[in-house]
């Protein structure tokens, strides 16, 4: 049987906050809670439980593979905000997007400082 990504826990300030922050933004449904944690389920059958953690988070990066028509959207919602956003996981380009392996991606940040991704296009897929 091949072996597939099922979860991972995500660590949070405030997991309801951030967990709501991450579906509205990707358009996701509601977050549900499941023990202590509070789950954003994205399509392939993976959930990011959020979990509450009693000290520093340290940032992670999770990146999120998108339809164009819903990276329009998405990036709206960051634009709408006001977020600060970047071209680079370096940060060296704010307030634009890349337009990687012919598609297009852009970097903000949760609640957190986690380092949020979507991309159109894998890495690497334009060959
Ligand atoms: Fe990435």
């Amino acid at each position: 049987m091949p072996v597939q990504f099922n979860h991972t826990i995500v660590h949070a300030k405030d997991k309801r906050e951030s967990a709501t922050f991450l579906a509205d933004i990707l358009g996701l449904d509601a977050p549900t809670s499941y023990g202590p944690f509070m789950v954003v389920q994205v399509s392939n059958d993976v959930s990011l439980d959020f979990a509450d953690d009693h000290g520093p988070v340290h940032p992670q990066h999770y990146a999120f593979l998108v339809e164009e028509s819903e990276w329009d959207e998405i990036f709206g919602r960051i634009r709408e905000r006001g977020l600060d956003y970047w071209a680079d996981p370096g940060r060296n380009r704010p307030g634009e997007f890349n337009t990687n392996d012919g598609g297009r991606g852009v970097y903000w940040e949760d609640p957190n400082g986690h380092f949020l991704e979507i991309i159109t296009r894998p890495y690497g897929s334009a060959g």
